[in-house]
């Protein structure tokens, strides 16, 4: 395959757009340090004191050694609640279990006893989506105090709260996709239909505890006054009512008995003999930072952060000399082969229906497709219009919508409008979506928001006379709005993405992403587990 010849040349302007995307990488890390930090260090020492695991190192000792975890959407609730909801309260990630790639789904229990919040639930069915598309089993460990009471509007009633949740595990369960649960604290309601409705459970004695209705909600709804242990104890759950299968008497045993139970798995497996192998860019990922750098307004060719992604930096670059503005190509990451489609500069009509092409192309070849998203959005304009610019990037649309192929979308860039649509945003369905920390998401850029809303109330029929003192303030409150609601801390803070990640990561994230897709089995006729 064709190089992509290195273009960057180190100099102050390089250094200059280096140092200010390393400070945005900095901050991102701060970031992620918040969500590290659970519930902070006074619940974390009652955890501990109580023989229990922290939920990141009960992850740890359950993956294989030495193996990667691909952790999920670690900033979910940044910025809302005051800050109290590291990481919505729940980690989310794929990792392997004795050979097999699995979802982890953990709850915190230092984060309000790993009660669920709004964006606890969705961060919940988002790696359950992620589950069922890529075909992995699901691993639950589960230290959970169901809804968390005072949020229940946002949790429990609609169709994608938590109700969902159980809904998607029992299908899973059907499609033969297991669902496991280790149960390591009080698991009430909605905490306990999650090991009730698994296919194997393992509970924890002296802490793990299931009920569908705690000692509180007993005593107010029958007048029995009964101890925690006694209505829902691991060793009356494994040798009484069987809502357990596996009595473990450390943490540490159960989690071993988990990965006992994926081994038994007879999980079917994929040769890996059609996978290449992997060789490394020939440029440092680590220059990405100076050719994009923090204003998103300064334009880089787009083919020099690929050429810093893919084997070899190879890139079979299609229809080269049309459409400039969205450059397509094969290539392959981690010895995946994949299609790139990657914003240099605003979408034509010509762009457009070139993606749509190489969009058929790949889906004709089954091979995945990898949307790096930088794009103020499609060409307006009298010229564009009359040259059918809706009609020819609906096309683009359209070939995104129904590409049968695994899709990958990283925002590297801005993500406006109809631009969005175009490269696969959220509401494409992604099978993973990753942003850098450069981003900006919104319908329009803070400007353009400020000049549309101020030049409709001028034209305003019903809201009387206007002053140039109320556009000023309708100005400055757009900006405002705009300002904050489109940072990528903003987007990952609900979910809008899978996580905010840096350029250098890039690779290896959407390499294991790619290679789950490639691992693929097809799951023989299944039936439902279940629980006797
Ligand atoms: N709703 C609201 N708040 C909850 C909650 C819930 N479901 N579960 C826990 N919390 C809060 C606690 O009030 C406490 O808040 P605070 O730090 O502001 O005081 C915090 O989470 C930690 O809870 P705590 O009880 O101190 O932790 P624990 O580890 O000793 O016990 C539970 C954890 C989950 C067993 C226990 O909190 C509990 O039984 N919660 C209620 C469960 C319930 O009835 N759920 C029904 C949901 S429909």
């Amino acid at each position: 395959m064709p190089v992509i010849e290195n273009l960057v040349r180190e100099g102050p302007e390089f250094r200059e757009k280096a140092s200010a995307f390393a400070a945005m990488v900095d901050e991102l890390r701060d970031r992620h340090r918040w969500a590290l930090q659970g519930g902070g260090e006074k619940l974390r020492a009652r955890h501990v004191e109580r023989g229990k695991i922290p939920v990141r190192e009960r992850i740890d000792a359950l993956i294989d050694p030495l193996s990667p975890f691909l952790e999920l959407s670690p900033l979910a609730g940044w910025g809302q609640y005051k800050n109290e909801l590291p990481a919505a309260g729940i980690v989310t990630g794929v990792g392997m279990i004795a050979g097999v790639a699995s979802m982890i789904i953990a709850n915190d229990a230092t984060v309000k006893g790993g009660s669920f919040f709004h964006e606890t639930v969705k961060k919940h069915i988002r790696a359950q989506e992620i589950a069922e598309e890529n075909r992995l089993p699901c691993i639950y460990l589960v230290d959970c105090g169901g809804a968390f009471l005072p949020e229940q509007d946002r949790v429990f009633p609609d169709r994608d709260h938590f109700g969902g949740t159980f809904y998607r595990q029992c299908r899973m369960s059907a499609a033969g996709l297991p669902q496991i649960s280790a149960v390591f604290g009080g698991c009430t309601a909605g905490g306990a239909y999650i090991p009730a409705l698994s296919d194997e459970v393992v509970m924890v004695r002296g802490t793990g505890r299931i009920h569908l209705g705690g000692p509180p909600i007993v005593k107010a709804a029958i007048r029995e006054i009964v101890d925690g242990e006694t209505l829902g104890g691991a060793e009356m759950h494994s040798t009484v009512s069987g809502v357990s299968d596996y009595l473990a008497e450390t943490e540490l045993e159960a989690i071993a008995k988990v990965r006992d139970i994926v081994g038994a798995l007879n999980w079917p497996r994929k040769s890996p003999a059609t996978r290449g192998a992997s060789r490394a860019p020939l440029y440092d990922a680590s220059e990405i930072a100076g050719i994009v750098g923090a204003d998103l307004k300064q334009p880089y060719d787009v083919r020099q952060v690929i050429a810093r992604m893919v084997d070899g930096s190879e890139f079979q670059e299609f229809k080269p000399a049309y459409g400039a503005s969205l450059v397509c190509g094969f290539a392959h990451i981690h010895g995946e082969p994949v299609g790139i489609l990657a914003n240099n500069g605003v979408l034509f009509s010509e762009s457009s229906v070139k993606g749509a092409h190489f969009i058929e192309l790949c889906d004709q070849r089954r091979t995945p497709l990898l949307f790096l998203q930088n794009i103020t959005g499609f060409m307006v304009g009298l010229e564009a219009e009359r040259g059918g610019i809706a009609k020819h990037s609906a096309k683009l649309v359209y070939a995104v919508s129904n590409a049968r192929v695994p899709r990958y979308t990283v925002i590297i860039g801005g993500s406006y409008g109809a631009g969005n649509y175009g490269m696969c945003g959220r509401g494409f369905r992604p099978r993973f979506m990753f942003a850098w920390p450069n981003t900006q998401i919104a319908t329009m850029s803070a400007d353009v928001a400020a000049n549309v809303v101020t030049d409709l109330r001028r034209a305003s029929l019903t809201r009387g006379a206007v002053d140039e003192e109320e556009i000023a303030r309708i100005d400055r409150e757009v900006r405002a709005q705009y300002a904050e609601q489109s940072s990528p801390y903003y987007a990952t803070s609900r979910l809008w993405d899978d996580g905010v990640i840096e350029p250098e990561q890039t690779r290896d994230v959407i390499g294991l992403c790619l290679a789950l897709a490639a691992q693929e089995i097809d799951l023989p006729d299944n039936r439902p587990v279940y629980r006797m």
